[in-house]
């Protein structure tokens, strides 16, 4: 098979109607974050017992196509014996893989950040492609203030971003593109479009210089809100509208799919929010989901650390993501939490 030809199959397990991706991806400190919350230590052998719990509900693949694991999990086994990516694959769900080494201060550049983790990617994604990953991501994150996102953030992430998508490409590896304007703050609606419009130019400028075939990325961008401490609360109307009038004006027609990120919203905001997406107009692009918090919180506050609680906890997150699959047709109503 092409690379080309291995990339668009990847592309089509990936980008299915009704469903979307689960972000499982969490790093050791945020994995401990999370655990913490619900006073769970986050030893190997909880995590192990965690993610093949959530990893083995019952007909996930009816709304799941993918799955972004850490390097950890690729290697981990469930209960009886079977890796944590193959189980994935006999769910019907594409195995993929954070690949980025976090992030640090960019220097010269006060408040702003820099991802990095490009040495060495191609052969780390040899490996990962045998440990049976399909598609890669990595996360680029811009702080809203006063002083932030500078422009000099703004084009080394967006450089960055480019050569890792075309380093998986040319390993066959599908590229989720991930450039994140944070929620933390007080800023307006509009300050996150004017931010957000300017890095998702500037990533798009950045992956066209890098020749990458943007048939064969996933975008997973953030929504258009307002800051976490902003007084205004947007309705779900306004940030669909917000939303695609910024990526219609920054993304080409392309890209096959638009797989927001959570990024602190509620998951019953998230899911809102793809729903009156997807209840405009028709656009180039499928809008669906990448979720970590939004599909997962429910889980962990059902799970408690216990494995009494099995049946709930993968029945919390059958429930998020079927709710999500509704949200990707414009079906899903507020009515359907409580069902
Ligand atoms: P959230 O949906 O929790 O923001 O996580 C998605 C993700 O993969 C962040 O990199």
């Amino acid at each position: 098979m092409t690379i080309q030809n291995e990339l668009q199959t990847t592309i089509n397990a990936m980008v299915q109607k009704g469903k979307g991706i689960l972000a499982a991806d969490e790093s050791s400190p945020t994995i401990a974050k999370r655990f913490k919350a619900i006073d769970v230590e986050s030893t190997e052998e909880n995590r192990r017992y965690y993610r093949s719990l959530i990893l083995s509900t019952p007909n996930l693949g009816d709304f799941i196509s993918g799955v972004i694991l850490f390097e950890e999990t690729l290697t981990q086994q469930n209960d009886d014996g079977i890796m944590l990516p193959e189980l994935c694959t006999q769910q019907g769900i594409v195995p993929g893989i954070k690949v980025d080494a976090g992030k640090l201060a960019l220097p010269n550049a006060p408040g702003d950040e820099i991802t990095e983790g490009l040495d060495g990617l191609a052969l780390r994604l040899e490996k990962y492609k045998k440990q049976g990953a399909r598609f890669a991501k990595w996360r680029c994150v811009y702080h809203i203030s006063d002083t932030t996102p500078s422009q000099v953030a703004i084009e080394a992430n967006a450089e960055v971003l480019a050569r890792y998508a075309a380093i998986c490409q040319s390993q066959g590896i599908v590229p989720i593109v991930e450039p994140e304007v944070l929620i933390d703050g007080n800023h307006s609606l509009s300050d996150c479009v004017e931010v957000s419009e300017a890095v998702f130019h500037e990533v798009f400028h950045a992956l066209h210089r890098h020749n990458v075939v943007l048939e064969h990325i996933v975008l997973k961008p953030n929504m258009m809100v307002p800051g976490k401490e902003s007084a205004h609360k947007a309705t779900p109307e306004e940030v669909a509208i917000q939303t695609i009038k910024v990526l219609r004006r920054t993304v080409p027609a392309a890209v096959p799919s638009i797989n927001f990120l959570s990024g602190g919203l509620t998951p019953e905001k998230a899911t809102a929010y793809l729903n009156a997406m997807n209840q405009m107009s028709q656009q180039p692009w499928e809008l669906t989901f990448s979720y970590g918090r939004a599909l997962q919180e429910p889980a962990l506050k059902a799970w408690q650390g216990n494995s009494a609680n099995s049946h709930n906890t993968q029945a919390a997150l059958f429930k998020r993501a079927e709710l999500n699959g509704a949200a990707r047709y414009g079906k899903y109503s507020e009515k359907m939490e409580h069902e």
